[in-house]
């Protein structure tokens, strides 16, 4: 079999002990004769790269070579694929998102609303220069890219690197609300083939198929969730604010008789109520600053002075199921044609009739050598394609005003946006937004 060479960029992040205990577990059906971590904040990523260190000596001795770097030629030399999770701005940037969001009487969420634009006017110039920097070194490796908001990334990755079919654009939020119907039916998520349309965190279930029979679930599972029900789940989605969010989905799901949405619907669908949800002084972003990133951080230094990980108190369960592993399944799919079916962030191309050809949806697509091969959705309800519509142009808009640097551009797109609306609301938001993205932002005139 072979063996790959891999690079996590963000490999700093809060996400990548997850990663790395999944690559550990997954190690039979994806083995790794390299990792590389890359990132542009040296101290955390040594942190992590020893953690790594320490990690793999216990779980993955047969890793050849373990690289932690901010250089990009060392990091991007000899790659089969590179994971792409950065957050430019980091979460204090996040903070500053949506507390003018909610400042201006808007909800604050990172990929949703106001928030959701100016985290991708920063985004998206971070994730195109990294990728110019891959392209360079390793032309021909996979990027599997989950940088948020994606559905803006995804739109200005298609734009600038046109014939690049080897950046894949993918989002969790699907195969975790998959974990969970799994989990209320007794299933595993594999024993699923979903149908699906929308665009990133912004789409629906039509039919939950069996893999095997055809049954399709999805009558029974909209049934069962018209109220909240208790599921199994990992740590960061039993936190309460998550676990609010699995909650609401019974309203929504009450409120409109067809599909089951995708849990971030709630801030479109329900603006005034998610604003009302939140504190303006305390945001998500202070959530997982003094929760989830600072026991990730503190755990990782605890297993470095240790140096070791395997049966101590801070051993993690290499066994335990983990929805990251959907990486390794899509990897896994690009590698050995295994051509399941994965719902991708890619270019409509007619395979919903009605809508923009050229429109980012996300949509079931079968993976294989060849990348991602979408399957035919059809036509979709007014209703749908109504929302999908005002929201893609506000997607396009976004991408429009970062590359022409068109303040009016901006401008337009956030009153597109349905957590904004109003025209002096979206100009005070706009020019709030300049001063704190200053160095982040291209100049906007
Ligand atoms: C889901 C979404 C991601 C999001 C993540 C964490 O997995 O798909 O896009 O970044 O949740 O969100 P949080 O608010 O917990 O940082
Ligand atoms: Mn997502």
């Amino acid at each position: 079999m072979n063996k790959y060479s891999i690079c996590i960029v963000g490999g700093a992040s809060r996400y990548t002990p997850d990663m790395l205990t999944m690559l550990c577990n997954q190690k039979d059906r994806f083995p790794l004769r390299k990792i590389v971590l890359y990132d542009n904040e040296e101290e955390r990523q040594n942190l992590m790269g020893k953690y790594t260190e320490v990690l793999f000596k216990d779980y993955y001795p047969e890793v050849e070579e373990i690289v932690y770097t901010t250089d990009a030629k060392e990091a991007f030399s000899d790659i089969d694929f590179a994971l792409m999770q950065i957050r430019a701005g980091r979460l204090e940037m996040r903070e500053s998102d949506e507390k003018i969001a909610m400042k201006h009487g808007c909800l604050g969420q990172e990929t949703c609303g106001p928030g959701g634009f100016a985290y991708g006017m920063r985004s998206v110039p971070a994730v195109v220069d990294i990728i110019k920097e891959i392209r360079k070194y390793s032309p021909d490796s996979w990027i599997l890219n989950y940088s948020n908001p994606a559905a803006i990334v995804a739109e200005a990755t298609k734009r600038i690197f046109k014939d690049d079919h080897k950046i894949i654009n993918i989002c969790d939020m699907p195969i975790a609300i998959m974990d969970m119907y799994a989990n209320v039916l007794g299933k595993t998520r594999k024993d699923f083939e979903p149908r699906y349309f929308g665009l990133n965190h912004f789409g629906w279930f039509t039919n939950i198929y069996d893999a095997k029979t055809g049954h399709d679930y999805l009558p029974e599972l909209r049934e069962i969730l018209k109220e909240p029900v208790e599921f199994k789940t990992e740590a960061l989605f039993e936190e309460p604010s998550w676990k609010s969010t699995f909650n609401f989905m019974s309203q929504m799901i009450r409120d409109y008789d067809e599909y089951l949405p995708n849990t971030y619907l709630q801030y479109y669908l329900y603006p005034n109520k998610m604003y009302k949800k939140s504190d303006p002084d305390y945001t998500r972003a202070n959530e997982v600053m003094d929760g989830n990133e600072k026991i990730t951080y503190e755990h990782l230094e605890k297993v470095v002075e240790l140096g070791r990980i395997k049966g101590s108190e801070y051993d993690v369960d290499p066994d335990a199921g983990c929805h990251a592993e959907y990486i390794v399944d899509l990897a896994t799919a690009l590698a050995n044609n295994t051509k399941e079916i994965f719902l991708i962030i890619t270019e409509n191309k007619g395979s919903i009739e009605n809508l923009d050809r050229n429109m980012m949806v996300e949509i079931p697509c079968r993976v294989g050598v060849h990348g991602v091969e979408p399957l035919t959705v059809g036509e979709v309800p007014t209703f749908y394609k109504g929302m999908i519509e005002n929201q893609y142009a506000y997607e396009k808009l976004t991408v429009d005003a970062y590359m022409e640097g068109s303040y009016q551009k901006a401008m337009k797109a956030l009153v597109l946006n349905r957590a904004v609306i109003n025209t002096d609301v979206a100009r005070a938001l706009l020019d709030d937004y300049i001063v704190a993205n200053k160095g982040y932002w291209p100049e906007l005139k």
